[in-house]
C-alpha cells in the first residue's frame, strides 16, 4: 500500500514542476502576441485611415496636373474555341493596371514595403475607368470572392489585377477557309476619361513580349497561336480623343480537322465514281447507281462542310475544293450518258441498217427472178448477192459468199458513205474508247488540279 503510494508520488513530482513552471510563462508569451498583433492590425487601421481620410475617389490623382498614366499588361489564361457563325471568341485574362496615386503613399506612415487590400477597397480609391471595345459579353469572375488583388507600394505605386471572361466579336475573312489566318483583337480604352486625362501604355517590363503574356498550355482546338502584336492608338471620337490599347491574337487554322473530315472523304468518292469507268457500258444501273451515289454523297458532304460556317456570300477555299469535287462526281456521270448515248446510236444505226437491208433483200431477193440453176453456176446477182445471204437460206449463202469478196457492190459503197458521214461527227466511234480516255484522263486532271489547289495555298 504504502509502496504504491510512493510510486505514484515519484512520477507526480517532475510533472507538477513542469506543470507549475510552465503555466506563467505561457499566459505572459500568449498575452505579449496578443498585443503585437493587436497593434499590427491596429496600425494597419491606422495607416489606411490616415490614407483614405479626405480620400475622394470621384477625382483622379494629379487632378489638373499631368494626364494619369495606367500602364497595362496582360495574362491569358485561356483562350476558348472561336465561334465562325458568331464570328466571335472567348478569352480569358488577368488584367493588370498599374498606376501612381500620390495620395495613398505611406512612406511616412510606415516601414512595410507594400500594403495589400482587399474587401472592397476598389469601391473606395480611384481605379481607371477601363472597359473593353467590342465585346459581346464579358464578367469578372467572383467565387468564392470577387477576383481582384490591389497592392500598394509605399511610393503610391499601385498594382490592381482582375480577372475577366471577354466574349468579343472577331471580323472573320474566310476566303482562305480552311487554310486562313485569323487576327482578333482585344482593344481596351478608358470610358471615363480622355487622353488629357488618362492615357495607356503597355507595361513592357523587359522586353516586347512581356506585356502580353500567354500561358504556355493554351491549346485552341482548331487554331495554333502564331503570335501577339500590341499597339497603342488614340481614337478620335467627335466628343474627344480616347487612349487605347490593342492586342491582336494572330491564330493559324489547323487544317488537320477538315483533313480528315472533308478532304479525304470527297476525294475517296471521287476516285469512287472512276469506278464507273471499269463497269461495261451495257450494265446501265451499276454505272448510274454507283454516279448518283456519289453525287448525293458529294452532296451531302458539301452541306455539312457549309454548316458550321456563316453564310458568307463569297465563296471559300473548300467550296472551291468541294465544287471540283462535285464536277468531277458529275462529270463521270455525264460520260457515261455520253457512253450511252453512243452505245444507243450504235444499236439503233445497226437495228436500221440491218432492218433496211433485210427489207431490201427480201424484196429484192424475193422477186429476184435469178433461178437455182444460174446461181449455182455461179452467176450471182452482184446488187444484191452479199445481203441476201442470212435470211435467205444457207444454199444461196454459200454460193453467194464467194462473189462477195471479188466485187465491191453497189450497196456496200453506200453504207460504206453512210459510216464515213458518222465519223465526222463522232469522232470516237467506240464506248470502250471513251472508257478507256476516262480512265487515264479523269484521275490526271483531278490530280493536276489538286496539285493546282495545294500549291496556292500551301504557303498560307
Ligand atoms: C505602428 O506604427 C508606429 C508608427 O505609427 C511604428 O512606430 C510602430 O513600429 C508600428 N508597430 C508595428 C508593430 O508595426
Ligand atoms: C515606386 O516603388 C516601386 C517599388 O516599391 C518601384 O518599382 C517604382 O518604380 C516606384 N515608382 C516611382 C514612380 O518611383
Ligand atoms: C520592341 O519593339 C520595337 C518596335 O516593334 C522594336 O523597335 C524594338 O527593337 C523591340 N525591342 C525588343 C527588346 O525586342
Ligand atoms: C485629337 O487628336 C488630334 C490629333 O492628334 C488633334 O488634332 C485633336 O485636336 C485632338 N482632339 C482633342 C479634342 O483633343
Amino acid at each position: 500500500m504504502f509502496n504504491s503510494y510512493g510510486r505514484y508520488h515519484w512520477y507526480l513530482i517532475p510533472l507538477a514542476i513542469v506543470v507549475l513552471s510552465q503555466l506563467p510563462l505561457a499566459s505572459t508569451s500568449s498575452s505579449k502576441t496578443s498585443e503585437m498583433e493587436s497593434s499590427v492590425y491596429t496600425n494597419s487601421t491606422l495607416i489606411l485611415e490616415a490614407l483614405l481620410k479626405g480620400y475622394d475617389r470621384r477625382i483622379r490623382p494629379d487632378v489638373k496636373g499631368t494626364p494619369q498614366k495606367v500602364r497595362v499588361d496582360m495574362y491569358v489564361a485561356n483562350i476558348w474555341a472561336m465561334e465562325e457563325v458568331k464570328m466571335e471568341f472567348t478569352i480569358d485574362i488577368y488584367l493588370r493596371q498599374y498606376w501612381r496615386d500620390e495620395r495613398l503613399s505611406f512612406a511616412h506612415l510606415t516601414s512595410d514595403p507594400i500594403l495589400t487590400l482587399s474587401s472592397n477597397i476598389n469601391k473606395q480609391i480611384w481605379i481607371p475607368s477601363t472597359y473593353f471595345l467590342n465585346t459581346k459579353r464579358a464578367y469578372m469572375h467572383d467565387v468564392t470572392t470577387e477576383n481582384y488583388l490591389l497592392q500598394i507600394r509605399p511610393n503610391g505605386s499601385i498594382f490592381y489585377s482582375i480577372r475577366l471572361t471577354i466574349t468579343t466579336s472577331c471580323m472573320l475573312n474566310l476566303r482562305k477557309f480552311p487554310h486562313d489566318t485569323q487576327r482578333c483583337t482585344l482593344a481596351l480604352e478608358s470610358y471615363g476619361y480622355q487622353t488629357s486625362d488618362v492615357w495607356y501604355a503597355w507595361n513592357d517590363r523587359n522586353d516586347n513580349t512581356s506585356a502580353i503574356f500567354v500561358n504556355k498550355a493554351v491549346e485552341l482546338p482548331q487554331f495554333e497561336l502564331v503570335g501577339v502584336d500590341k499597339t497603342s492608338v488614340i481614337n478620335q471620337y467627335n466628343i474627344g480623343n480616347h487612349s487605347s490599347l490593342i492586342a491582336t491574337f494572330k491564330m493559324r487554322r489547323r487544317i488537320g480537322y477538315f483533313l480528315i473530315d472533308t478532304y479525304v472523304p470527297s476525294t475517296i468518292i471521287v476516285i469512287i465514281s472512276w469506278i464507273s469507268f471499269w463497269i461495261s457500258p451495257e450494265s446501265a444501273p451499276a454505272r448510274v447507281a454507283l454516279g448518283i451515289t456519289t453525287v448525293l454523297t458529294m452532296t451531302t458532304l458539301i452541306s455539312s462542310a457549309r454548316a458550321s460556317l456563316p453564310k458568307v456570300s463569297y465563296v471559300k477555299a473548300i467550296d472551291w475544293y468541294l465544287l471540283l469535287c462535285l464536277i468531277f462526281v458529275f462529270g463521270s456521270i455525264m460520260e457515261y450518258t455520253f457512253v450511252a448515248f453512243i452505245l444507243n446510236i450504235m444499236k439503233t444505226k445497226k437495228k436500221k441498217r440491218e432492218a433496211a437491208l433485210e427489207e431490201r433483200d427480201w424484196s429484192t431477193c424475193s422477186k429476184a427472178s435469178y433461178n437455182h440453176d444460174r446461181i449455182e453456176s455461179g452467176e450471182c446477182p452482184s446488187l444484191f448477192a452479199p445481203k441476201c445471204s442470212p435470211k435467205r437460206g444457207n444454199r444461196l449463202t454459200r454460193l453467194c459468199h464467194k462473189k462477195e469478196k471479188d466485187e465491191l457492190p453497189e450497196v456496200d459503197l453506200k453504207t460504206l458513205g453512210d459510216k464515213m458521214e458518222e465519223r465526222h461527227w463522232f469522232p470516237i466511234q467506240d464506248p470502250i474508247t471513251v472508257d478507256r480516255i476516262s480512265r487515264i484522263g479523269f484521275p490526271l486532271t483531278f490530280f493536276a488540279f489538286n496539285c493546282i489547289y495545294w500549291l496556292i495555298h500551301k504557303t498560307e
